[in-house]
């Protein structure tokens, strides 16, 4: 399944998430998504496995402009020219030469994240990224952007998940055109209470299907692109069939009563790093 974005160009609904992956299980865990139906891969400079990912595609045979692939501007490297120097050693480490997407990590200071977004409309200009987004923007954070920006960002890729539903922001990022990306979508290093929700278990009984396909399918129906990590050969195939899963309007129902707003990962305003 794809969603086509605001300039045309299409995205796998579920990509394989890479964060917290070592370089070794990173390499393994691409190539085994690859060779069972991703076409979508989510890394970060930060995640220090973009050389694994990049030889994982390679190996895969697969040819490359069917593959999705993402990466992310990390803090420290804000700013117009740095930003220039960080992306070019990400396609360095990635072995590619271009990516998919290229999102700033988290919002800095305002000016700071214009001069860096200015730098990322340029490589997108240059066809060097062919669609470029932000991660971890609110609201306002996108409302100043916009004061600057001349390409309305492709994606937001935000934490998302059943207790995190972010109703308020996709509206209004899809008012804007602006699709959201979930990550944590498994509630990450909570995933136990994911597993351990009777309302998802219900609904995974009801359909013979797994709490984890519940989760992920439930946000593709509402149009977000998941992005679920797995370093394990069975649960990476296990996550993309969540695509086989149809839910009914009823559980839809009951699962969004299951938004608690409880976020995992730090506040985009309050972040140290
Ligand atoms: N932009 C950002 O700031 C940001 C922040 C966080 C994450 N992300 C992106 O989003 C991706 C997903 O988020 P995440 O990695 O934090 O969390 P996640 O995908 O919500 O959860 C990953 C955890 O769930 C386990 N898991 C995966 N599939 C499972 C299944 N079917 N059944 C049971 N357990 C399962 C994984 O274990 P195993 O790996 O051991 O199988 C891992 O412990 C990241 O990898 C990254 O690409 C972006």
């Amino acid at each position: 399944m794809i969603f086509t974005l605001n300039n045309g160009q299409t995205i796998p609904a579920i990509g394989l998430g890479t964060f917290r992956a070592e370089e070794k299980d990173a390499y393994e865990a691409v190539l085994h998504a690859l060779k069972n139906g991703y076409r979508h891969i989510d890394t970060a400079a930060i995640y220090q496995n973009e050389e694994a990912v990049g030889r994982a595609i390679k190996d895969s045979g697969i040819p490359r402009e069917d593959i999705f692939v993402t990466t992310k501007l990390w803090n420290g490297d804000q700013g117009y020219l740095s930003t220039k120097r960080a992306f070019k050693k990400s396609l360095e480490r990635l072995g590619l030469d271009y990516v998919d997407l290229y999102l700033i990590h988290w919002p800095k200071n305002y000016a700071k994240t214009a001069d860096s977004y200015q730098a990322l409309e340029e490589l997108y200009q240059d066809g060097l990224a062919l669609n470029i987004g932000v991660s971890n923007f609110l609201i306002h954070h996108l409302e100043h952007l916009f004061e600057t920006a001349e390409i309305v960002p492709q994606v937001n890729q935000v934490e998302t998940h059943v207790m995190l539903q972010n109703e308020k922001l996709q509206e209004f990022c899809m008012k804007n055109g602006i699709y959201l990306e979930a990550y944590a979508p498994l509630m990450s290093h909570h995933i136990k209470d994911l597993l351990e929700n009777e309302t998802l278990k219900g609904i995974a009984t009801k359909h013979d299907a797994t709490i984890a396909q519940v989760a992920i399918k439930y946000l593709v129906d509402r149009d977000i692109i998941v992005l679920p990590k797995s370093v394990t050969a069975a649960r990476i195939e296990e996550n993309l069939a969540s695509l086989n899963l149809t839910l009914d309007d009823e559980d839809r129902e009951k699962l969004r009563k299951l938004n608690r707003g409880r976020k995992l990962f730090p506040e985009p305003d309050n972040i140290d790093f």
